[in-house]
């Protein structure tokens, strides 16, 4: 019987985010610095054989979705083919990928035969000259291209845009067009104090200031909980607004100044093998030597840990993963905007890439 994962206050964990590499091929300004960070080693990252037994504890815990991130996930070698066996063997589990979009002109025909429930690709700008800038090695056409191919291959598509003052808050419509031309659900993420060094109060627009730059205000209603493919998101940090003219659905994923956690469903594992209960926290539990073990028992022991330690609001009770970061005490997302953190949390803006994490 399958073990469902309901964390202390009635969460169900049955979504799981897993980054199979931190290595990518852009150099996003809010991720990483330009000279890339230190790759982890091949041998300390998790192995396909390592990610599939983990799959398949997963199943039998009740995870309903997993989502494979990076890094950027279509740079590891095999990456393709381990996305078609997974789907061969596990047909209850939903699979979706996150990417930068930037191999899929390469491999649109291979990706559309996957099934994947959904294909998110970030897009933070359609202006060449600044998609440049903020990603540093990256070229908007051949992302566009690549979205162009999958959308029309009938790849069920979703845009995340991370807004950024004095960078593409302007584009707001425009991206909003840009997602309607190709079929593909558009979400505007608030930008995240992940890294002290990078995030600025003054970049950061509330989700809003987004809305309110949408065309047609008047039009925009809400439309929560389903997102476009039908996927019951109940749990789910995105809310929806449906254009009530065009019947276009815009999501708002504001992770700053709504208090989202209490509804988060999120696990993430990193691509080390280490689960990570919430994004704004360095806690976590390493599962390498289980995975490689076979050892069912414990790799269900460690997510049933996780679970009873995700905080309700920031913060965790779980040892740091990594003792060279400790973390900074303690400012958790839900006090971005607030002058001190509430005693006993234990998130930081301490420097935590995406990369690394797994967005
Ligand atoms: N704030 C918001 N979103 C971020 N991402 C990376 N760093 C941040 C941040 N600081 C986004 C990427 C991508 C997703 C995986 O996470 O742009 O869309
Ligand atoms: Fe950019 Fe994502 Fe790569 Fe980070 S992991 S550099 S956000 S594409």
């Amino acid at each position: 019987m399958a073990l469902i994962m309901k964390d202390s206050f009635g969460r169900i964990l049955d979504y799981i985010r897993i980054s199979v590499t931190d290595r990518c091929n852009f150099r996003c300004r809010y991720c990483m610095p330009e000279e890339g960070i230190d790759w982890i080693p091949h041998d300390k990252i998790m192995s396909y054989e390592d990610i599939r037994f983990l799959v398949s504890v997963l199943a039998d815990m009740g995870v309903k979705r997993i989502r494979f991130t990076g890094g950027e996930p279509f740079v590891r070698r095999g990456f393709l083919q381990f996305i078609t066996s997974i789907r061969r063997e596990f047909r209850s589990i939903a699979v979706a990928v996150t990417t930068n979009g930037s191999l899929l002109e390469r491999y649109a025909d291979e990706i559309a035969t996957l099934g994947l429930q959904s294909l998110n690709v970030s897009l933070d700008t359609l202006d060449p000259e600044k998609f440049a800038e903020i990603t540093r090695t990256g070229e908007l056409e051949r992302v566009l291209r690549g979205i162009a191919l999958v959308s029309a291959a009938g790849v069920p598509l979703k845009i995340n845009t991370v807004v950024i003052r004095g960078f593409n808050l302007e584009e707001v419509p425009a991206l909003i067009r840009y997602a309607a031309q190709n079929g593909a659900l558009l979400r505007f993420i608030e930008f995240m104090p992940l890294d002290a060094d990078v995030w600025s109060q003054r970049q950061y627009v509330p989700a809003n200031e987004v809305i309110s730059m949408f065309p047609g205000p008047g039009s925009w209603l809400c439309a929560q909980g389903v997102d476009q493919n039908g996927a019951d998101t109940p749990n789910g940090p995105a809310r929806y607004l449906r254009n009530s003219d065009t019947g276009q659905e815009v999501g708002i994923i504001s992770a700053v100044s709504d208090h989202f956690c209490h509804t988060c469903n999120r696990l993430r594992v990193t691509s080390t093998g280490e689960i990570r209960p919430c994004l704004f926290s360095n806690a976590g539990i390493s599962i390498i030597e289980s995975l490689k073990d076979h050892d069912a028992d414990a790799v269900r022991e460690a997510f049933l840990m996780a679970v009873k330690h995700k905080p309700h609001e920031g913060g965790t009770g779980l040892p740091v993963a990594n003792a060279d970061d400790p973390g900074v005490p303690l400012r958790p997302i839900a006090c971005v905007d607030k002058e001190e953190p509430p005693v006993g949390s234990g998130c930081s803006t301490a420097e935590r890439h995406m990369s690394r994490i797994g967005g």
